[in-house]
């Protein structure tokens, strides 16, 4: 169903890379909801995506940047204002990845420039994003910045890697830019802690379907899907929520504040 809730605003839609994609499930919900918006991926991912179909169901372009490069983000944002005629309403975030968690390496192991890479790609580039954005000024006041996050900020799941390590600071970034930019532009900055979710990233963590069956069986509403999520998103992009900046929200089907599930329970009394 659509209720317009974005109509007329225009942004950046980060990380679609196939039809599993959180931020390809934000692109076609955005779009229903009246939004414009270019989508962007790092021109490697392009090659192996299917990006280009998602631009065509959503009626606009597809602008490569690597999120760790300012200056393919100064070209996007640039680009991004031209092909849309204005200065932007939301940015979405929806970038994550790790090679030591690509590579298997375990946490006892870890080689450091990929640690470094992890924490560039999965949390810098939000920095980055929002640096380059406001030294272009290009998001309007009210404006609402996006990023997706996951409860191992918080707590130890041990394949989860050095992608908690990224996952903590992308929060905090979202913390300190978000006075930041609320204060000179009213701005909003906003993570997301997403349930797991079967998407080319999610499956990338060893044991994920494990994760995946924990979760859904300790929230008491089920995991929440990436469709789920993306209507979370619209409301965070939508003038509804005005005030709230500066927040971690769970958005988890009750997970993160959950003990134990009868579901549990039966299956440890077997
Ligand atoms: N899948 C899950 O279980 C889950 C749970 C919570 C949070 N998240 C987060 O959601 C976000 C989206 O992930 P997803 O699950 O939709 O998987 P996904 O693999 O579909 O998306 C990750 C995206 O990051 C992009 N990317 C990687 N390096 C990049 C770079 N240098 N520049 C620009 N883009 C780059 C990839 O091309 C890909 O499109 C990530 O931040 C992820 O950590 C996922």
């Amino acid at each position: 169903m659509s209720y317009q809730l974005l109509k007329g605003k225009k942004g950046i839609i980060t990380g679609a890379l196939d039809e599993n994609s959180i931020a390809w499930k934000v692109a076609l919900r955005a779009y229903e909801e009246g939004a414009t918006f270019v989508l962007t991926n790092a021109p490697v991912a392009m090659r192996m995506g299917k990006i280009n179909e998602l631009a065509t169901a959503c009626n606009t372009i597809v602008i490569p940047a690597d999120a760790t490069k300012i200056e393919d983000l100064e070209n996007l944002y640039t680009q991004a204002m031209t092909h849309l005629g204005g200065k932007l309403d939301f940015v979405l975030h929806s970038i994550g990845m790790s090679p030591n968690v690509r590579k298997d390496r375990p946490y006892g192991d870890l080689k450091y420039d990929y640690f470094l890479q992890s924490l560039d790609i999965s949390a810098l580039s939000l920095h980055k994003m929002l640096q380059t954005a406001e030294k272009l000024d290009a998001i309007n006041e009210w404006g609402s910045v996006v990023a997706l996050s996951y409860i191992a900020a918080q707590r130890t799941f041990g394949t989860y890697s050095d992608m908690a390590q990224a996952k903590a600071v992308l929060e905090s970034i979202a913390r300190s830019y978000g006075e930041r930019y609320g204060k000179h532009r009213k701005v909003r900055v906003n993570t997301i802690s997403q349930s797991p979710t079967k998407t080319t990233a999610g499956a990338g963590i060893d044991g994920f379907d494990a994760f995946y069956s924990f979760a859904d069986m300790l929230s008491p509403l089920g995991n929440a899907s990436a469709e789920d999520c993306a209507n979370y998103v619209l409301t965070l992009f939508s003038d509804l929520t005005r005030m709230v900046t500066m927040q971690n929200l769970f958005h988890d089907g009750g997970f993160s504040t959950n003990g134990i599930s009868d579901a549990l329970i039966d299956k440890i009394k077997g």
